[in-house]
């Protein structure tokens, strides 16, 4: 395995793969509220970047759902943390934000999507992780959509799996 790339090394604890540990919640004022499972994936192969790759499935029928991957990258010598994401709803993103000890902040910088996207178009991504003292992975993510304010939309804790 190739070694850890030091300008990545602030981000070596989101490293290998977490697992929802109860299932997350979702939400937004104009849907129903619903339940789903999530593995994260978060790996390298010694450039200065970490590849990542969110599978998310329904809680009760494990049908895949919402799938997101991309890179993440930090400017050398500061603690700005720059994400770059494509959605399988066809949404692409560039996120960006800072790292606190183990909390990243993170919010869109930019955003495109295909032209025939599902309306409503989301406008703005905030999202936060967290690593807490006992090990877990915590994610929050609010979004703004053509008409609704930022309001959260997930929250869901992981459990290191590897
Ligand atoms: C609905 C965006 C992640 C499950 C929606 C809607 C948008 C959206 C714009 C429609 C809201 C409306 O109709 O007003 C996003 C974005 C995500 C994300 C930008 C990531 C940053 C997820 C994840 C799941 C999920 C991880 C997990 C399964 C759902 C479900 C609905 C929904 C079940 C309601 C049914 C539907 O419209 O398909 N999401 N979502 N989303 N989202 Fe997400």
């Amino acid at each position: 395995a190739a070694e850890l790339n030091p300008a990545v090394l602030p981000l070596d604890w989101l490293l290998g793969t977490w697992e929802s540990d109860e299932p997350g919640e979702g939400c937004f004022p104009t849907i129903n509220p619903f339940r789903y499972i999530e593995t994260l994936y978060f790996s390298h192969v010694g450039q200065p970047v970490i590849n990542f790759m969110f599978n998310a499935f329904h809680a009760e029928s494990k049908k895949p759902l919402h799938r997101e991957c991309g890179f993440i990258r930090v400017q050398p010598g500061t603690n700005r943390v720059a994400f770059i994401i494509a959605q399988n709803s066809g949404l692409v993103e560039v996120e960006e934000g800072e790292l606190t000890g183990q909390q990243l902040n993170l919010q869109t910088h930019s955003l495109a999507r295909i032209s025939f996207a599902k309306e409503p178009h989301v406008q703005q991504i905030s999202r936060v992780f967290q690593l807490r003292p006992d090990g877990r992975l915590e994610q929050t993510v609010s979004m703004a959509t053509d008409n609704q304010p930022l309001m959260q939309h997930l929250h869901i804790t992981y459990r290191r799996s590897s």
